[in-house]
């Protein structure tokens, strides 16, 4: 593929390869969780959304509705059951200037053939910045509640739902027998605000921005903490439902009202343009006094005959458009760069900024993304700003979109104060001093300090700790920084083993965690309790948590399902090493290692680089010495009934989440896929199953329940 830089895109041709980068995405992210038979290697995936990421950076107006950069997390919903839409959950169109929003309504006058003097109604409504929900009311009572998903199955929220106030358990008035009602979840600024002070004080999770912090909330599998958050809901839409109780859009959301749900009051309907264009500007100048997040105004067709004529284009309906907010900027003094080492070294400039309010929210920092991008240098040598630099004290313009990081998008010459000198990027790391070297090729300057850094060091100790990784209760990240920091010998840990001799190091010694501020007996006892709960832990998160390089999650899964035991993984990475220190194409050790579904050269290298360095083999012996990584269970070693077989799980499950029945069913040797195909010897399938069961039937596949799995593989439900 042959790639524009970044900073060479013009805004239509950001536009298509944004929409191209989240279906090529959403490929991947579908083969790799729901079919298990990943194309590309973990690297060349992330490189797809770090480019997704860089071009929304420069063009934060064109983020997309599906865009990968806000299904983070989205992976997570394998931990509940799913539900499928009987009526999809569709996304949006977008415009972004006033002449969109004429074309838009053209469209739909030519579409619908009306004649000059005839006037069509549209609504305009705040387009609220949450995460929308599916309800549905079976007889009054509400039976499911689902997320958009990927809008064709969502993840079952039930429980958590019936904890938000705003949404009624039962329906009051004459409502339909069954009825979907759709809308956002959201969290007010003041209720997010409290909610993250709370946390922090209480050395918990902060979240980024409401949207985030609803996102969160609602997807707990522990309702009492859903319950425990200030959720709010608007109602706005619908999927199946078994009697209109209205006719028009403005008819529907009233009914809603009448049926016990919020709705939005800003919400009107108009006949002409200029009528939604001055509906959109009130709302926009609304828009920080609010107290809730909004993106944009959505229009939406007011006959629901009208929208059934229109119908939808792919997948979003030809009779509603989301007119988007344009990016805020705000102009301010760039008074200082700060250069941070990340886990991998990488040395990346910040701009410490004169506080300044951007969208209703206070900037003091900035990316500059790398040392080119500061001296006026795209991706691909070019220029940029028509080639402005950045100097400290320059008045700078300042970009802040949705939750994408504040960007500085350029300077102000006029105002640069006299003497202002270009900066000179570091070549020595400001953390330990080492030598900071830029590859051929490569935009970002790295330190060469490796674990002898302590930037790198700290960044990579919480990394070893992380959710994914070790995940050891009461070690976070701030946990870490204290032990770090500690100069104290009973106290400091500095590399991965130290957490695991913190015990018997206290124990031999006078300084008592339970002494220090913020630990306390009972904490300081369960955090070594935890920390001896992970002395046997699964080969693949040991060898997530090491950091090497692009392994991320899924190729530890790789190697841990390849080499089995974590012994034999690191012979191989020891034997793929040629003397000169890289790997070498003769090499069997290296051939096997290449020769792995989804490991190309790149991860190879990292692996042959981090065992060629003496300080990372100590590492993993001192870690080793202390934890034993367990083996990776053969798949189909072990006898079951289901042993060998190939099972795919659909529909609602009950019993079980989706990632408790993957593992249970992969422990007793089978093999789970996400798609029904010939391969497929076992379908289960839970209420709401669709077109998974469909075609297991149509290929005579057997199918079962859930109840009859419990039955077949002698496990009580
Ligand atoms: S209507 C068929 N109305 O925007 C269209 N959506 O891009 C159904 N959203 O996933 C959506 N406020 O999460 C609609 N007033 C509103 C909205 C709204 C926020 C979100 C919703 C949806 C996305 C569509």
């Amino acid at each position: 593929m042959s790639e524009k830089s970044v900073d060479s895109l013009s805004e239509a041709e950001a536009a298509a390869e944004l929409a191209r980068l989240a279906e090529e995405i959403a490929g991947h992210d579908r083969r790799y969780h729901a079919e298990d038979a990943p194309t590309i290697s973990d690297a060349d995936y992330d490189a797809l959304r770090r480019r997704n990421l860089a071009i929304e950076q420069r063009f934060p107006h064109l983020v997309r509705e599906d865009s990968p950069s806000k299904a983070v997390g989205a992976a997570v919903s394998e931990k509940f059951g799913k539900v499928t839409h009987v009526v999809p959950m569709l996304s949006l169109d977008n415009a972004f200037a006033d002449e969109d929003v004429t074309e838009f309504v053209g469209r739909i006058r030519r579409f619908l053939r009306l004649a000059a003097h005839e006037p069509v109604a549209i609504t305009a409504e705040p387009k609220i910045d949450g995460l929308s929900l599916s309800i549905r009311y079976e007889n009054g009572r509400l039976v499911t509640a689902a997320t958009r998903g990927d809008g064709q199955v969502g993840e079952n929220v039930t429980a958590n739902a019936r904890t938000i106030a705003d949404i009624p358990n039962v329906l009051h008035g004459d409502f339909p027998e069954v009825l979907e009602v759709r809308g956002e979840v959201y969290m007010s600024h003041a209720d997010f605000a409290e909610l993250n002070r709370r946390n922090d004080e209480a050395g918990k999770q902060i979240f980024a921005n409401p949207r985030n912090a609803a996102a969160g909330s609602l997807r707990q599998l522990d309702t009492s903490i859903t319950a425990s958050r200030p959720l709010r809901f608007f109602a706005y839409a619908w999927g199946e439902v078994s009697r209109m109780p209205a006719d028009t859009q403005m008819g529907m959301v009233a009914a809603f009202g009448r049926f016990g749900f919020k709705t939005n009051p800003l919400m009107k309907s108009f006949d002409s343009v200029e009528g939604l264009l001055s509906q959109y500007r009130l709302i926009e100048a609304d828009r920080a006094t609010l107290g809730y997040d909004i993106d944009g105004v959505v229009y939406k067709v007011d006959r629901l005959d009208l929208q059934q004529r229109l119908g939808f284009v792919s997948r979003s309906p030809r009779w509603a458009i989301a007119h988007k907010f344009p990016a805020e900027k705000a102009t301010t003094i760039l008074t200082g760069i700060d250069i941070q080492v990340g886990r991998t070294g990488a040395l990346t400039p910040v701009a410490r900024l004169q506080p300044v309010t951007v969208g209703g929210v206070v900037v003091t920092n900035a990316t500059l993304h790398n040392e080119d991008y500061i001296r006026g240098i795209g991706n691909s040598g070019q220029p940029i700003r028509d080639g402005r630099d950045i100097r400290v004290g320059d008045t700078v313009i300042v970009q802040r979109a949705g939750d994408v990081i504040p960007q500085i998008l350029d300077v102000v010459l006029e105002k640069r104060p006299m003497g202002a000198q270009p900066y000179q990027f570091p070549t020595l790391c400001p953390a330990c001093g080492s030598h900071a070297v830029r590859e051929e090729g490569e935009a970002v300057r790295r330190c060469t300090g490796g674990l002898i850094c302590p930037a790198q060091a700290v960044e990579r100790l919480r990394h070893f700790v992380s959710r994914n990784a070790f995940d050891i209760e009461g070690l976070g990240e701030k946990q870490i920084e204290f032990f770090f920091q500690s100069r104290d010998p009973a106290l400091h840990v500095g590399s991965p083993a130290d957490i695991f001799t913190l015990k018997p190091r206290q124990e031999a010694s006078l300084t008592k965690l339970e002494n220090i501020e913020g630990f306390g007996a009972t904490s300081a006892r369960k955090l070594f309790a935890a920390i001896d709960d992970r002395r046997k832990v699964e080969f693949s998160r040991f060898l997530f948590a090491l950091g090497i390089r692009h392994i991320g999650e899924t190729n530890a899964k790789r190697l841990a399902r390849h080499y089995i035991s974590f012994e034999a993984f690191q012979q191989a990475g020891v034997a793929a090493q040629m003397p000169e220190g890289k790997g070498d194409k003769g090499n069997a050790a290296w051939q096997e290692l290449t020769a792995i579904n989804g490991i190309g050269g790149t991860v190879a290298e990292a692996v042959v680089e981090f065992f060629a360095e003496e300080h990372n083999r100590q590492v993993v012996d001192a870690l080793l010495a202390e934890v034993t990584p367990l083996d990776e269970e053969r798949i189909g070693d072990v006898s079951s009934p289901v042993s060998g077989k190939t099972v795919v799980f659909t529909g609602a499950l009950e019993k079980m989440s989706r990632d408790e029945a993957k593992a249970m069913a992969e422990k007793l040797g089978a093999k789970v896929s996400g798609s029904v195909s010939k391969k497929t010897d076992l379908v289960v399938a839970g209420p709401g199953a669709g077109s998974k069961l469909k075609t297991a039937t149509e290929l005579g596949i057997e199918v079962i329940t859930e109840d009859q799995w419990f039955e077949r593989v002698g496990q009580a439900g």
